[in-house]
């Protein structure tokens, strides 16, 4: 590929491309083990109601916003160069990528405790995999899964894992490695290539994993559990969690979809694609959730369980699964695929920076950030076991009790996505040029008019707000 003055000068192949790559920037661990999670803790169907409202009325203009950006960049291929663009073309200050520098940073520190997180379903899908192994072995590949172990050996797992520095870190660099190969191999033979085969493979995989829960387990419970609202349950710290949840999900707020907008060739009408990327983001939170709960409420389990909800109970409720075995191993590497493509899009972000800031090649850049962030990562997968006394925010009310990764994921998610959208929704919705940016998104008139008043107005009203209630929570008190 030959590089263009100004930057990578790399383009995806087609839309169809553009929009398998964001899909899978997308759909990660935040759908299929966040979200249900947090719905999970947050009482269903009001949070689910308030996640849709923040995904429909700031999320998905804030993906034609940060898109929108990377590609009115002209060329330039990171977050950064291509902002500066924007406001110089717009007569203001280059000052404003600053915002997109919170993002690359953002980008790299998520990708650091991605990994980890990855890696715990990388260990999953190997196991998994074994004990699927022998069941098909053994001549009975519909046999329930872990039937060689007991209850409490089962849940017992994730903590034997996390006790075991060593494998954490081999399972951490494993992953690490796959993404940045992927990466390494550029926007055309790598990332669009891996994200035309896992993509699909992952809807289908989804696909047959909700149809069987909806025949075998308690579909019905988990409907009314996710769409039967309880206003009382709806606190402001939930309302809180939902924006919060909104950004990770969508990716926003953290260079990918900048970086992935710069790819897009100049005839792609940017609109629809937002608006599917969102569509499609929140539906699979959907799927996911009528996956695990029939399942849940079936086995008896308890909805609120927490992040060990996919890697305890689950395993749990495959054990007393006929075809559990198979069903699990399914299970973990469709989300191996989903969190795969994801951490692609964490590595291009900060690789593009890093590329353009300090004209090095692809290869060695990416090498360069995939090992600043596996060392990060690593010391988040060594505070589960000999550094678990670490607090590193103790100093912070907020943080106080927050090991290593959960501190990353606290100061990232409540703060540096935030704070990026917000200054990215200011600078779109009150300081680029506006002709530009309607030439650019290709709206109606009156479609430009409202999705320019939701980013000029409710979102940097709406996500200033996170940020002040997510850093000093007892305002709310
Ligand atoms: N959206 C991804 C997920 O839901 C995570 C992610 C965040 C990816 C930020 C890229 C950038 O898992």
């Amino acid at each position: 590929m030959v590089a263009s003055a100004q930057g990578g000068g790399e383009h995806w192949s087609s839309r169809t491309a553009f929009v398998l790559a964001a899909i899978g920037a997308a759909v990660g661990l935040g759908n299929i083990w966040r979200f249900p999670t947090l719905a999970g803790e947050n009482g269903g169907g009001a949070f689910v109601l308030v996640y849709v409202l923040c995904v429909a009325l700031i999320g998905m203009p804030m993906v034609l916003t940060e898109i929108l950006l990377g590609r009115t960049g002209g060329g330039r291929a990171d977050a950064v160069g291509s902002v500066a663009e924007v406001a110089e073309r717009s007569g203001r200050s280059r000052r404003w990528s600053i915002f997109a520098g919170v993002e690359v940073l953002a980008a790299f520190l998520i990708l650091s405790f991605y990994s980890v997180v990855a890696g715990w379903v990388l260990y999953y899908v190997w196991i998994s995999g074994f004990d699927f192994l022998g069941a098909l072995f053994s001549g009975s590949p519909f046999a329930p899964a872990f039937e060689h172990l007991t209850q409490d050996q089962v849940t017992g797992l994730m903590g034997a894992l996390f006790g075991n520095p060593g494998q954490l870190l081999l399972q951490h660099a494993i992953f690490m490695a796959v993404t940045l190969a992927i990466v390494a191999s550029g926007v055309h033979g790598g990332i669009e290539r891996a994200a035309k085969w896992l993509m699909p493979a992952f809807f289908v995989l989804l696909v047959m994993l909700t149809v069987y829960g909806a025949f075998t387990g308690e579909f019905g419970h988990a409907v009314s559990f996710l769409f039967t609202p309880d206003f009382s349950k709806l606190s402001p710290v939930a309302i809180n969690e939902a924006l919060g949840q909104a950004f990770f999900s969508l990716s926003l707020g953290s260079a990918a979809l900048v970086t992935y907008g710069s790819y897009v060739p100049g005839d792609v009408r940017l609109a629809p694609t937002a608006g599917m990327i969102a569509t499609v983001d929140t539906g699979v939170a959907m799927l996911a959730g009528l996956m695990i709960f029939p399942i849940v409420f079936s086995a008896g389990l308890d909805p609120a369980a927490g992040p060990s909800l996919i890697f305890q109970s689950l395993p749990v409720a495959f054990q007393s699964m006929s075809a559990g075995a198979l069903i699990g191993l399914a299970f973990f590497v469709l989300i191996f695929f989903a969190a795969l493509t994801s951490s692609i899009s964490l590595l291009e972000g900060p690789t593009a920076w890093a590329m353009a800031r300090f004209g090095l090649g692809r290869k060695v850049t990416a090498l360069l950030v995939a090992c600043g962030a596996f060392l990060i990562g690593g010391a988040c997968a060594l505070g589960y076991n000999v550094w678990s006394d670490v607090r590193p925010l103790s100093f912070w009310p907020i943080f106080a009790n927050a090991d290593i990764l959960d501190s990353i994921d606290g100061v990232t998610g409540k703060l540096m996505l935030p704070l990026a959208g917000f200054g990215l929704a200011l600078f779109t919705g009150w300081r680029a040029d506006r002709r530009l940016i309607e030439v650019e998104s290709g709206l109606s008139p009156a479609m430009f008019l409202l999705w320019r008043s939701l980013v000029a107005w409710l979102a940097p009203v709406a996500v200033g707000l996170i940020l002040l209630f997510g850093l000093f929570p007892s305002l709310l008190a």
